[in-house]
């Protein structure tokens, strides 16, 4: 792939980062800094994880074989935001505290959904290196599979604690299930084709 276009999207992954930790120290991050820090790193690592999920898709209606290369650097970014979203939530919500910590898992069942998304990522992001690719080889396909239960339970995440404004988690659930359907799609498109071969 074209080195400029991986160092831009590299930048352009970075941007809102750089943007939040601006803001987060010259103090511009509004009222409830707490809260803002909790809403932009969480949005951007479900927006990061639904153009993770884009990549394939775009891949095959364009024909644009190297943007494949830019999924694993995308999924590593969601992985960023949602670990840059659960440290701010040690920091301001349980003050790094293991017994609020479990307080707030067992008593807030949204806290339980976005934690439980997030457990699901680590091993993706643990097992995303090439080398790992080789070592797991069938069962990498397969373990990777588990972003989709992750994207769902951010969604339902999202759900949960949208009190009146429900659009944005239902935004997201249909931007989620389109991509999950065209996967299931293509699978039972290929599965047929396979099984027209072997007859
Ligand atoms: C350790 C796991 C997680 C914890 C403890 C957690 C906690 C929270 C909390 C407390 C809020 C509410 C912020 C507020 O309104 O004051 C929130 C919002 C949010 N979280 Fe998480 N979260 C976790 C994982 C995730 C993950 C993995 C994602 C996405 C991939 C995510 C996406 C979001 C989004 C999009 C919002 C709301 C943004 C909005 O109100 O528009 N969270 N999270």
């Amino acid at each position: 792939m074209q080195r400029w276009v991986k160092v831009t999207a590299f930048a352009l992954c970075l941007l809102p980062f750089a943007w939040i930790a601006y803001a987060a120290v010259y103090d511009q991050l509004g009222p409830d800094p707490a809260e803002a820090l909790m809403v932009s790193t969480g949005e951007w690592a479900l927006r990061l994880l639904a153009l993770c999920l884009l990549v394939s898709p775009l891949r095959a209606w364009t024909g644009w074989a190297t943007v494949m290369r830019l999924r694993r650097m995308l999924g590593l970014f969601a992985f960023f935001y949602a670990c840059v979203h659960f440290v701010a939530f040690l920091q301001f919500y349980t003050g790094w505290d293991a017994a609020a910590l479990g307080e707030e898992l067992a008593e807030r069942p949204y806290i339980t959904l976005g934690f439980a998304a997030w457990v699901l990522l680590l091993p993706l992001a643990v097992t995303s290196t090439r080398r790992m690719q080789r070592r797991l080889r069938g069962n990498w396909l397969r373990l990777h599979r588990l972003i989709y239960p992750a994207a769902l339970l951010a969604c339902l995440h999202l759900l949960w604690q949208a009190r009146s404004d429900l659009g944005e988690a239902l935004f997201y659930l249909a931007v989620f299930a389109l991509l999950l359907g065209w996967r299931l799609q293509r699978y039972r498109i290929r599965s047929r084709s396979g099984a027209a071969a072997h007859s």
